[in-house]
């Protein structure tokens, strides 16, 4: 008997190699490599369509199809996506198990009327896919349910069915027969994205790939594929909150800095369309250490609670905890608040909370951050009518965050009195156009006390 050729698969990467390597010269990580047998039966399968292939075109030449995207009729999505999907592009949807991604892509599925939707699923039977659509309450009779892991099989459905958007619910547990590895390796996984990849291409049609994401990293992660395909997303969320964020993380037809927000409901994910109504919640409680922060993530402004809560430190070593909120920019804010205010925090705890679970990144939330533990500290309560929006710097500079108009609209809107924003970016605001107070602040010592030392 021939022996089975075996090879080496970078598991952060997908990097392979003909021995085992500790540290892996692509990606840098160590420890990834993992033997895959690997044995390409087909090998020699197409060669001759691969001589002749296609012409070159002129660009001057080259037609765009208007109609190339599919709207979603998910406003959300389509936000993401930059529009809707687009023909024969391949997407990818990535987040733990359990987050919703196969809910999310069940009900866009469902959604879609007049489209033909072919739903692949390796992972659940077409019953429980039927219960969960019973679950969504909505009907599309044109949506078709295939529970297949096999490509080739997979594509002869699809060649009788004609749909128009394919989902592949998971990458993971689809296998290719061109190569003999186990489902779920690196080999396998890159193989049939790689297949599924040159369909959507040749067909026009649109396929949406789910990868699970495992936090040990065991199983081929979605990273292998983030080169393959057109768009990535990324379905993220605190299993134990309703709020979910969609963002992406790659996109070839549109801008990566948008975010759609969904709730998780008895009834699946509903489109949250105006996130400040949710983030903020009622806020008819007054509690030391709460403030509200005007952000701003992709096009929308939208106002969001930041609690902290500072408290003597039980044990030797103080613990400092946050959701939502970059670590260690916590620690950095904290290290300028003892730095440059003289708080001693060196003994306390410090816990942060972006409400809703929800992960953000604009830097306009330092202000907040540094009022909310301002106010634990001192147990002084901040008015709910305050919002704050300004970038912290090392000194305890105050800075200009962008678009601080928009902020200032989205502020009015939902009725508050004051916003905190930095000197720098009061300047080219004429206070008289807008009703909410604006109050400049050039450095942390002067929020504390503005915020405090006057009352
Ligand atoms: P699921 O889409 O299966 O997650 P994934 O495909 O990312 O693994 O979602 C599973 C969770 O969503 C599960 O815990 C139940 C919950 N869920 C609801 O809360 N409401 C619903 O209407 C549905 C369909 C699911
Ligand atoms: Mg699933």
């Amino acid at each position: 008997m021939a022996k089975q050729k075996t090879s080496f698969f970078c598991r952060n990467c997908g990097a392979n190699s003909v021995r085992w390597i500790g540290k892996c010269p692509s990606c840098g990580e160590w420890n990834t490599y993992a033997e895959e047998f690997v044995d390409h039966l087909h090998k020699a399968k197409g060669k001759a369509d691969t001589i002749i292939g296609q012409d070159a075109v002129r660009i001057s030449e080259v037609l765009i199809d208007e109609e190339s995207r599919i709207d979603t009729l998910d406003a959300e999505l389509n936000r993401v996506l930059g529009g809707g999907l687009v023909k024969g592009s391949m997407v990818l949807i990535s987040g733990e198990p359990g987050i919703g991604k196969s809910t999310l892509l069940l009900q866009m599925g469902l959604k879609l009327h007049s489209k033909k939707v072919l739903y692949v699923t390796g992972e659940e039977s077409q019953s429980q896919i039927k219960i969960r659509s019973e679950r969504i309450k909505m009907q599309n009779p044109e949506l078709y349910i295939l529970s297949e892991t096999v490509t080739d099989r997979i594509f002869n459905q699809a060649n009788i069915l004609e749909p128009e958007i394919i989902i592949i619910d998971s990458i993971q547990t689809v296998v290719t027969t061109n190569i003999e590895s186990t489902q779920g390796s690196i080999s396998q996984v890159r193989e049939c994205a790689g297949e599924f990849q040159r369909y959507a291409k040749e067909s026009g049609i649109c396929i949406v790939l789910v990868g699970h994401i495992t936090k040990d990293g065991y199983i081929a992660g979605p990273k292998i594929l983030e080169h393959i395909v057109d768009v990535v997303l990324q379905f993220e969320g605190d299993n134990n909150n309703i709020y979910r964020l969609l963002r992406s993380s790659k996109n070839r037809f549109g801008s990566t800095s948008e975010f759609g927000i969904y709730e998780m409901t008895n009834t699946g994910l509903n489109e949250v369309l105006n996130p400040s109504s949710v983030l903020l919640g009622e806020r008819n409680h007054s509690l030391s250490g709460v403030s509200v922060c005007c952000a701003i993530e992709g096009q929308r402004p939208f106002l969001i609670e930041v609690q902290a809560l500072v408290a003597n430190a039980v044990y030797g070593t103080a613990q400092r905890s946050s959701t939502g909120y970059d670590l260690r920019r916590l620690h950095m804010l904290l290290a300028v608040l003892e730095k440059r205010v003289g708080y001693q925090l060196a003994n306390k705890d410090v816990f942060l909370n972006l409400a809703g679970g929800i992960k953000l990144n604009d830097p306009a939330i330092d202000l907040s951050v540094i009022a909310s533990i301002i106010s634990s500290y001192e147990d002084k309560q901040i008015d709910g009518k305050f919002v704050f929006a300004g970038e912290v710097g090392l000194s305890g500079e105050i800075r200009a965050v962008n678009r601080i108009e928009n902020r200032v609209i989205e502020a009015e809107r939902l009725g508050f009195e004051k916003i905190y924003i930095a000197s720098g970016n009061t300047k080219g605001l004429a206070q008289n156009k807008f009703q909410i107070e604006m109050i400049g602040v050039s450095t942390v010592f002067e929020l504390r006390d503005i915020l405090f030392n006057s009352i």
